[in-house]
């Protein structure tokens, strides 16, 4: 029952590219900190160029928050999936998009309060907790499919 739709190309897939992409968005924001860009954009929720190309000032924020959004769509379909189909894996998927969420609303708050510091550390910590769940959901994942792989031959 609990493997029955279960793809494992599919499984492992979404959770590497939700990954990935999360590490990059956590890369770009460690730059944008480092390299005192954080007031750069104070618009929400996009740049002040909306959809079109960023220009330099805002070059580094408009990156951040365009990842963001298709990591944590790839995180919301990982989560859908993994729920209907990777038991294993559905609860760390479940709380990755609970916290991506959160996420989403820390950033917002600290372009809204311009770098309070204590949000600056709530991003940075939920960042970390974020990526180590979705670290989880790609192990488990992972894990499955090796072990469907192995009955398979067998
Ligand atoms: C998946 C969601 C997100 C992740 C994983 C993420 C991750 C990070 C990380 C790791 C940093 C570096 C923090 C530090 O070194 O102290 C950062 C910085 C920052 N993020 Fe995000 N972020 C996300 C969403 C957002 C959103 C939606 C916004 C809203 C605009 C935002 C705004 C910022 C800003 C302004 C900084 C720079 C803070 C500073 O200069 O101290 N982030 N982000």
């Amino acid at each position: 029952m609990e493997l029955q739709q279960f793809r494992p190309k599919v499984a492992v897939g979404l959770s590497f590219s939700a990954l990935a992409m999360l590490y990059s968005v956590m890369l770009v924001g460690v730059y944008i900190t480092a390299s005192h860009q954080g007031l750069s954009c104070q618009d929400w929720p996009l740049c002040p160029n909306g959809f079109g190309l960023p220009s330099e000032k805002h070059f580094f924020e408009h990156y951040h928050r365009f990842m963001v959004v298709i990591a944590a769509s790839l995180i919301y379909v990982t989560a859908a999936y993994a729920a209907r189909n990777v038991r294993p894996a559905r609860k760390t998927a479940i709380i990755t998009a609970i916290l991506v969420s959160v996420q989403i609303v820390l950033g917002m708050l600290v372009v809204n309060t311009k770098l309070e510091p204590l949000l600056v550390a709530a991003h940075l910590s939920t960042g970390i907790l974020l990526f180590a769940m979705a670290l989880l959901t790609f192990l488990e994942s992972y894990r499955l499919a090796r072990k469907r792989r192995e009955s398979s031959t067998l």
